[in-house]
């Protein structure tokens, strides 16, 4: 049977960093009973849409507490969601309950409130392992802080999942090795997710890069820090199972499976979407208003308005079947995929003849090995669909 999974969006951070497009503000005041109300609304509207839909019997396997920075809301309200969740909804026995969190000391406090709330995944944005690297990214926490932070927060829970973000124009290979090394060595996180940093629009990071203020790495450079952060993490038991993303075994995020195989998700909060398979098994999508006055303006009456819902193209939602399934390392379901034809296009059967993607029975995936080109060759398989 598919999956279900609920993402709740909270909008607010301490201050924006320079290389996040999140939908993302500096903290406000807010009233906490009025984002429940509103929180609850919303989720009531998705059970009652599902339930029209035949979702009658499925067990919720993930909640996601995304956004922003969800570990400043106060435990009670994440506590007041859960608990409202689990009235109307029936909860797999090994459900995820994810909150992301920033490693300083504010949140350290909270931890066993959130634990207490029903929280049993951590995800912890550590983003850099040296003062330097972290000042660059713009973050507010230094690195002896985040250690003795992560020493205390992962006897409180044992599910942490850290966030880095790697390959900046002012790390050197060497050293970003050595360091990644000594963390894996101290902590026994269970998830890691390691990204490149990338330039998104309307980031403070696109106007420095626009005016030649901020510099990227090359290409080559970044394939050895690809291909060496993976070889590390092997080492020290970790298993890719997406592009950016290692697990211990039986650690893998199951919230973000539920993307990356294209099942059913609901997106509560702020500018968040779901996509959900219909009883007439279409592709729907719902978008919420992105602005959190708005959002919560929209949501307050039971009788809520989102922003847009509508049925995804055939064409879209099989190609995006296949855009989220290639970031596996198991690759896609072809049963998934109505339209095989694109198999037979001269350009992906030469993807094929060159040994960079690899088709077997139903199974479409990319070679490892070419995982730093990820994107290019999604490209072309799409731009061939
Ligand atoms: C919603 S954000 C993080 C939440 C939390 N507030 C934090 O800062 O740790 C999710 C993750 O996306 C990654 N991320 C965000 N913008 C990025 C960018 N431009 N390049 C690479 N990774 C990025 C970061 O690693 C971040 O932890
Ligand atoms: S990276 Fe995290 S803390 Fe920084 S602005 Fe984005 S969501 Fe907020």
């Amino acid at each position: 049977m598919s999956k279900l999974g609920i993402y709740i969006h909270w909008p607010y951070c301490i201050s924006k960093c320079p290389y996040c497009d999140f939908n993302s503000h500096k903290l406000k005041i807010y009233d906490p009973n009025e984002w429940l109300s509103a929180y609850k609304n919303q989720i009531k509207y998705f059970k009652e849409y599902l339930t029209s839909q035949n979702f009658k019997n499925i067990k919720l396997s993930s909640i996601f507490f995304g956004g922003g920075t969800p570990s400043l809301m106060q435990p009670k309200l994440v506590e007041q969601i859960l608990l409202f969740i689990n009235r109307i909804f029936d909860f797999d026995k090994n459900i995820e309950i994810t909150l992301e969190s920033n490693p300083t000391n504010l949140e350290l406090k909270k931890i066993n409130d959130f634990k207490s709330a029903g929280v049993n995944r951590i995800s912890l944005g550590v983003q850099g392992l040296n003062d330097n690297d972290l000042k660059f990214l713009g973050r507010l926490h230094n690195i002896s802080d985040t250690l003795n932070i992560i020493d205390i927060m992962q006897k409180q829970i044992s599910n942490i999942s850290v966030d880095l973000i790697y390959a900046l124009s002012c790390q050197n290979l060497e050293t970003w090795n050595n360091e990644l090394q000594a963390f894996l060595r101290r902590f026994s996180i269970k998830h890691l997710s390691a990204y490149q940093l990338t330039i998104e629009k309307g980031t403070k990071f696109n106007d420095l890069y626009n005016k030649g203020k901020l510099k990227t790495v090359s290409d080559s450079l970044y394939k050895r820090f690809y291909f060496s952060t993976k070889n590390i993490l092997q080492e020290y038991n970790f298993d890719q199972y997406e592009i950016s993303n290692f697990s211990k075994p039986r650690f893998l995020s199951i919230h973000n499976t539920i993307y990356w195989k294209s099942d059913n998700w609901v997106g509560i909060g702020p500018g968040a979407i779901s996509r959900i398979w219909s009883k007439e098994k279409e592709r729907i999508e719902f978008e919420n208003f992105k602005k959190p006055e708005t959002w919560l303006k929209n949501c307050l009456n039971e009788k809520i308005n989102l922003r847009k819902i509508s049925k995804i193209d055939f064409k879209i939602a099989e190609q995006e079947i296949l855009m989220m399934g290639l970031r596996l390392n198991k690759g896609v379901d072809l049963n998934k995929i109505r339209n095989k034809n694109f198999l037979l296009n001269g350009k992906v059967l030469q993807l094929q003849e060159q040994g960079i993607i690899k088709i077997n029975k139903n199974n479409l995936r990319i070679d490892e090995n070419y995982f730093n080109i990820h994107d290019y060759i999604v490209r072309k398989i799409i731009d061939n669909y």
